[in-house]
Parts: C-alpha cells; structure tokens; sequence
C-alpha cells in the first residue's frame, strides 16, 4: 500500500510484479480539435513503443476526423468513434475494452489538453514495474499545478480530502486523471458494474483499486492547465461525484456497523 509518500508498505516489499506488456495510451476527447495533433505527437516522441486510442464521442468540432488524419499516418495510432458524449468515465471503460481486446499489457489514462505531460510518462511507467496502479499526483510532495485558479484548486484538493475520509483511501490525489494500470488490475475492478460518468470515475476506480488489495502508488506530476478549448467541468459532473462518494462512503460505514469486516487482500491476484 502506498504511504502517502509514494513509499512501500510492509506487506508489499518483496512482492514480485510480471513485466510490462505493451502500452496503450488512451485519450478521451470531446472538442479537442485544437489540442489533438499537439498531445498525439508528444506521446508518440515520448514513448515510442506505446499506441495511442483516441476515444473521440463524435465531437461536434472534428477532432474525430483530425484524429483519423493521424491514424491514417501513424500505425501506432488508433481511433474509437462513438455516437455522442456520454461522459468520461463511458468513454474510458470502452477504450479500456478496446485495449484489452486487443491484448495491451497496460492501459493508460490522460486528458487531451496537455495538462498531463506525456514527458512524465516513462517515470509513471517505470513505478507500475513495482506497482498494479500508478496515479499521476498533484497533492503529494514534488506534485504541482500550473496555471490553475485558486478556485479550481480549492475544489481539486477538497474533493480529494472529502474521498480521501469518505472512504478511507490512503490517497492524495483521488480525482486526477493521469494514470497507468496494468491489464490485471483492471481486470480485478469489476469494471462491468462501474456506473461513474463524469470525472468521479476516478475516484471509482481509486477505490475499487485499494478495496480490492492492489498495490497503488503515487507519483508526482505538473499539472498544467490548458492553453486551449474548454474544461467540460460542470456543476452536473460535481453534483455526481458529490452524491456517488456520499452514498459509498455511507453504504461502507453501514456494512461495518453491521459487522462486515473491511474488504482485506483477498482479491488480490495470485502473484506471477
Ligand atoms: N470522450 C469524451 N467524452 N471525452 C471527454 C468527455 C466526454 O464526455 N468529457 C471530457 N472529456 C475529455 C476531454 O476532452 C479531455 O481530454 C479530458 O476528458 C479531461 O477533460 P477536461 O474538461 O479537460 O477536464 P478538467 O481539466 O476540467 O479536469 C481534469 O481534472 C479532473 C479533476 O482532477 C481531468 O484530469 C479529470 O480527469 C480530473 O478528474
Ligand atoms: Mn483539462
């Protein structure tokens, strides 16, 4: 388990990981036209061996077809179309779907806009070599964000304090969306019954990971706010992941008075 500090617990040290298959990094988009091109093309110098899945929900603004442009030239590059926008969380279980399909080893999260740096990818990478879950963090030591105003800042750090007691997760950053899993964590997430559409998709799948006895590390990123386009943050995306981590935090602190014990190791995969 991961400290805080991005340090080992005791039960974990000595745990043998299997290596790292190929890497498929899958960026959601919806209205990115302006920022497609620009994060394909640092993937693509950062982290040569990785593919890349554009997960596009039938943008209104083209990045759909200026993703297809680039997958026409590039065969590390592939694109999934869907119909319209259904949410990010959607848009990640398919693309997820679609990866492990298609025989990806780990399956990696980031946001279009260039506020995840595919340059900090090989330091994510070479942590999930003794990791099942790798978070890309704002909130620990070395963690930043640039460019943010205090007030989304304010929200960013207090919707991770709240998941952080809520549910009793060792995090810092429960919420970000820069992360890197391997195929058998996923696999172990019970992905089939997540419902989380907006950005508490991440902190759903934070916590099945940490229920379920994974090993998640956290590594510290910059976060830097886009240049162009608009954040899809809504008053709607806050009020779900608002009343979703309420009613899991609720639902646990109801099965413990009622003398279920706490969801140990059990789950976790036998080791390689
Ligand atoms: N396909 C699809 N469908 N993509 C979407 C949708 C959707 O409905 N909504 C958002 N996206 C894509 C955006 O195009 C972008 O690539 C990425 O998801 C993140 O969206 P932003 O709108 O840029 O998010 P943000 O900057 O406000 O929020 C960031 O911080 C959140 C809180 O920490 C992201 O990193 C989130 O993942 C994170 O939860
Ligand atoms: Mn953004």
């Amino acid at each position: 388990m991961n400290d805080g500090d991005g340090t080992l617990g005791a039960q974990d040290r000595g745990r043998r990981f299997g290596p790292l298959g190929t890497a498929l990094v899958i960026i959601p988009t919806y209205n990115e036209a302006e920022n497609i091109k620009s994060i394909v093309g640092r993937v693509r110098n950062a982290v040569p061996d990785a593919h890349v899945l554009v997960a596009d929900d039938n943008s209104p603004d083209g990045t759909g077809k200026l993703a297809d442009e680039l997958a026409a030239e590039d065969d590390h590059v592939q694109v999934l179309h869907r119909k319209g926008k259904e949410g990010l969380g959607a848009a990640y279980l398919a693309g997820f779907r679609w990866g492990m399909d298609n025989g990806y080893g780990v399956l990696i999260e980031m946001d279009a806009d260039g506020s995840h740096q595919p340059e900090e990818l090989p330091r994510l990478l070479t942590a999930l070599k003794g990791a099942d879950l790798v978070l890309g963090s704002r909130w620990v030591p070395g963690g930043r964000v640039v460019n943010w105003p205090k007030s989304r800042e304010f929200i960013s750090r207090g919707g991770s304090l709240y998941s952080r007691l809520a549910l009793d997760l060792p995090l810092r950053d429960i919420t970000g969306g820069y992360r890197a899993f391997r195929r058998e964590t996923l696999e172990g997430l019970g992905l089939d019954d997540v419902a989380s559409q907006g950005y508490c998709f991440q902190v759903d799948l934070a916590r099945r990971a940490v229920k379920a006895g994974f090993h998640v590390v956290e590594v510290p990123i910059t976060f830097v706010e886009r240049e162009l386009g608009d954040s899809k943050m809504s008053r709607d995306i806050l009020v779900e992941a608002l009343w979703r981590v309420t009613s899991w935090g609720a639902r646990e602190r109801v099965g413990k008075l009622m003398g279920r014990s706490k969801p140990s190791s059990q789950s976790r995969p036998s080791q390689p």
